[in-house]
């Protein structure tokens, strides 16, 4: 906190991570683990795959092909092993900003060129620009894409037609799509997520690799692997002989047991949470309208991130960031952070105790009220 606001008596809403404990079923699978003493190499069983297997299809009707499934430490270093795979130096990546930062610093750090086709802004939501994106891609130094689905920061749950455009545009110009659907279970009432890789037909599925991970929806960022779905039988071998390359391939124990724990028996769990979180959203909606409406919330669709546009406090990007922080006191990622089009926003984590959130925007209130004085 100290390093990024420059003071450590902000309240936290910035890292993507919940304040809750993860669901009881991990914990208790973690100390049962950790009782059992022995800690020398671990392997993937068979039992985690079809958790795994199972999970995606009861919850998303995702037939995942367990021979598809590939593993990796996280989500970004799936997709910065992606990026080394199937492109070289200096080739481009579309990105769709405004989105998670960390893309451009996966894509940046390793000599690939930035290429930003940015969302459009309606009235209530954030949306493609196709035909854009038809331009980015039809230029053969663009290689590939990244797709964030829900998309972190805007919220948004992609729908299938949606997908099927981008991924057909993709497909005519050789561009191959990594899906980072990272964010897949946490969806808000009356929306659901759509897998690219359902959504689009095989062999468009063909050229693309999708990440996923139970970080999010349980709780679990630094104790879990990800997932990478490579329904292409040959990149999936060079994405294996890539990992391996790195001796990157052998599993943390408690990786194992957290995973499995959490797809087997975390359902029930997260159901309350999205209950929680629904309702996280309600409360903050209507304060904001009621108490701060120069504050306006991006409808989210999904994510337990939420998309706030100060634009009409007539800040620059600098000087919001530094009135969230020093005067509100509260630490939420300015929405510059995000990509050049993310100025005058920010975002704002509501995984939390909603008591957090009333005094975050109390606080928050209690700042815009001062502007005025
Ligand atoms: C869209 C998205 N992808 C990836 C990550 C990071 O995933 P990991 O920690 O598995 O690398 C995040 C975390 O906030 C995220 O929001």
């Amino acid at each position: 906190m100290r390093e990024h606001f420059g003071r450590e008596d902000l309240l936290p809403f910035w890292v993507a991570d919940m304040e809750f404990q993860a669901p009881p079923g991990v914990i208790q699978s973690l100390v049962k683990r950790a009782e059992n003493g022995i800690f020398g190499y671990e392997y993937r069983p068979d039992s985690l795959l079809d958790a795994i297997v199972q999970w995606y299809a009861s919850r998303h009707q995702w037939p995942i092909n367990k021979s598809e499934l590939c593993f990796s430490h996280g989500v970004m270093h799936a997709i910065t092993s992606l990026i080394n795979l199937h492109t070289e130096e200096g080739d481009g990546i579309i990105v769709q900003p405004p989105v998670f930062f960390e893309f451009r610093i996966a894509i940046q750090e390793n000599n690939r060129t930035l290429v930003r086709c940015p969302l459009i802004k309606t009235d209530k939501r954030y949306e493609m620009d196709f035909e854009d994106l038809e331009k980015q891609a039809s230029d053969p130094r663009n290689k590939l894409l990244i797709l964030c689905n829900p998309h972190n920061p805007v919220g948004r749950v992609w729908t299938k037609e949606e997908l099927q455009r981008l991924g057909e545009i993709c497909y005519r110009h050789n561009v191959r799509v990594i899906a980072d659907e990272i964010h897949a279970d946490i969806t808000f009432k009356n929306y659901r997520y759509t897998p690219f890789n359902s959504a689009v037909s095989g062999e468009i599925a063909q050229q693309s690799f999708t990440c996923l991970s139970p970080a999010k929806s349980f709780n679990i960022a630094s104790v879990t692997d990800a997932l990478v779905v490579i329904p292409n039988q040959q990149y999936r071998e060079q994405y294996k002989a890539y990992i391996n390359q790195f001796f990157l391939g052998k599993p943390n124990t408690f990786s194992v047991a957290a995973m499995e724990s959490a797809y087997s028996h975390g359902g029930e769990w997260l159901n309350q949470f999205l209950d929680y979180l629904q309702d996280n959203l309600d409360y903050l909606r209507d304060f904001l309208n009621n108490h701060i409406p120069k504050v306006h919330l991006v409808e989210p669709e999904g994510t337990f991130l939420v998309w706030l546009d100060f634009n009409d406090l007539g800040m620059d990007a600098k000087e919001l960031e530094s009135f969230l922080a020093q005067k509100a006191r509260i630490a939420l990622n300015s929405g510059y952070w995000f990509g050049r089009q993310g100025a005058g926003f920010a975002r704002m984590t509501i995984a939390c105790p909603q008591s957090m959130i009333k005094e975050g925007l109390s606080r928050l209130e209690y700042a815009v009220n001062a502007l005025a004085e």
